[in-house]
């Protein structure tokens, strides 16, 4: 698998074009007219990487050590846990369960273990909704779980308040100075309170690097640890980035699939097109789309540019499912208003093939159907999606894997994380930081009168009182 040409990933950008989709669709004197920026933008990935302001860009190189680490302490915990459980959010949840999703088994965690390679069950708890967690309390025993407490800031309320509560069950379990076999961290090397608490009990961490923030991390053990624990051929997603870094150092934008998609999404901001729908014919790549949401919206979604100036912008990313999805949101799709572009993601080959029987041959609506494949039925309902919209004059494109497997999957990875890069530079904004994101944790904090706050909790106790005559019911 690892390196293999007849694996690599393409970007089928057709039906971007006028010549496919008419007015709204782009010409090649659009990308010449951009000429002056995406030569700016290019020039800006380079110095950026060369300074080490984009140190993601390397973790496909540079991580023998902390691989052979991840495999070695996977496998001196082989069998000894019944369940692995992700405790994080955001960019410390969301590419763990969408590479979870996309290579194993689509009901992983139904499976019996020996089916599961006798690897534990996985489970990922992002939220802090109170009966998410009370429900897994159900299910597992945490005195046999492995808990993976992943936070790069080491303080996000929702991680480390689910770490308190995993902490003292365990602690009531199996004794107060027994539970340091039982969590694992996954944090910043000197920042925040986990990397504190991970060194003061003796917990077993791995470390987040500095330059990398979270929406960029899935290729750093937040993702690389999980995936191992779950029989997820680390190196061969590793080796997947690295073909991509290959084709994303190329300057031509008609070799780049990554500064393509970028440049693609960004003429399509300006033409009035900033809804970005993410449609795979895939379950398994279900979670790619949502992985793919946060890195888009909170890398791309800002107020103020480069120079200072208010801009409000960015690309709202929407997930959708294919064929699921034609059957609820492409009507809107191919008849409402001119407002986005459509990317699907296909794949050639499907892990299984299911064939329908040849029954019902005499009902004519049916009768088609006998003899075909899932395989055959759920491409070429792509491929009729993709005419209805590219006839509709709706801007589309493609994403193929030849299948799905770590090396492409490392491959889809590190390939939007580029593109994500380079359209931040042709919007002149900063990719890499969040203060919408820290705005309302900054609020959580002030509202349980956290120390340090105490100026946003006056701001937050001098908002306008609600009316209860705009409140109905
Ligand atoms: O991309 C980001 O920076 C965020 O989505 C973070 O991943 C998220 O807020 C969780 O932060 P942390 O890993 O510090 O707990």
């Amino acid at each position: 698998m690892l390196n293999n040409p007849d694996q690599n990933i393409r970007l089928d950008y057709n039906n971007m074009m006028k010549e496919f989709v008419g007015s709204y669709g782009f010409t090649s004197d659009d990308f010449t007219a951009l000429t002056e920026k995406i030569d700016a933008a290019t020039a800006a990935m380079k110095i950026k990487r060369e300074q080490g302001f984009m140190d993601w860009r390397d973790l496909p190189h540079n991580q023998e050590e902390v691989v052979d680490e991840i495999l070695a302490y996977a496998a001196e915990n082989a069998g000894k846990f019944e369940a692995f459980v992700l405790l994080g959010i955001g960019g410390s949840a969301l590419g763990p369960m969408a590479v979870q999703q996309a290579i194993n088994h689509q009901f992983y965690n139904e499976l019996p273990r020996e089916k599961r390679g006798g690897h534990p069950k996985f489970y990922v708890v992002d939220n802090v909704d109170p009966e998410r967690l009370a429900c897994l309390f159900d299910i597992i025993d945490v005195d046999k779980c492995l808990f993976n407490v992943v936070s790069k800031s080491g303080s996000t309320s929702e991680t480390m308040s689910q770490f308190m509560i995993i902490k003292q069950m365990l602690e009531e379990k199996l004794g107060a100075g027994n539970v340091h076999n039982h969590i694992v961290c996954t944090t910043d090397k000197e920042k925040g309170n986990l990397i504190k608490i991970a060194k003061d009990e003796g917990y077993k961490t791995f470390i987040i690097p500095s330059g990398v923030g979270g929406r960029f991390s899935q290729l750093t053990p937040v993702g690389l640890l999980p995936a191992a624990f779950t029989g997820i051929d680390i190196r061969a997603l590793l080796a997947g980035a690295a073909t991509m870094d290959k084709l994303c150092k190329a300057d031509n934008i008609t070799q780049n699939p990554a500064y393509m998609y970028g440049l693609l999404n960004y003429l399509a901001m300006q033409k009035g097109m900033p809804m970005s729908v993410m449609m795979p014919y895939a379950d398994s790549l279900k979670y790619i789309s949502d992985w793919y949401a946060q890195l888009w919206a909170e890398s791309l979604g800002k107020k103020y540019d480069n120079n200072g100036n208010i801009v409000n912008v960015g690309p709202t990313p929407i997930k959708a499912l294919g064929a699921t999805d034609q059957h609820s949101q492409v009507q809107l799709y191919v008849e409402g208003p001119y407002d986005k572009i459509i990317v699907f993601i296909g794949v050639d080959e499907y892990r299984k093939t299911v064939t329908i029987p040849k029954i019902y041959s005499d009902i004519s609506s049916l009768g088609f159907l006998g003899g075909v494949t899932h395989n055959e039925l759920i491409a070429v309902e792509q491929l009729s999606t993709e005419h209805a919209l590219r006839s509709a004059g709706r801007p589309n494109m493609t994403i193929t894997l030849p299948s799905v497997n770590e090396f492409t999957i490392g491959q889809l990875l590190y390939m939007f994380m580029v593109a994500t890069a380079f359209a931040g530079e042709l919007l002149n904004i900063n990719t890499f930081d969040q203060p919408g994101v820290e705005e309302g944790k900054n609020a959580t904090y002030a509202m349980f009168g956290r120390p340090g706050y105490e100026d946003k909790k006056r701001e937050l106790d001098a908002r306008p009182a609600k009316k209860p005559a705009y409140i109905i019911g």
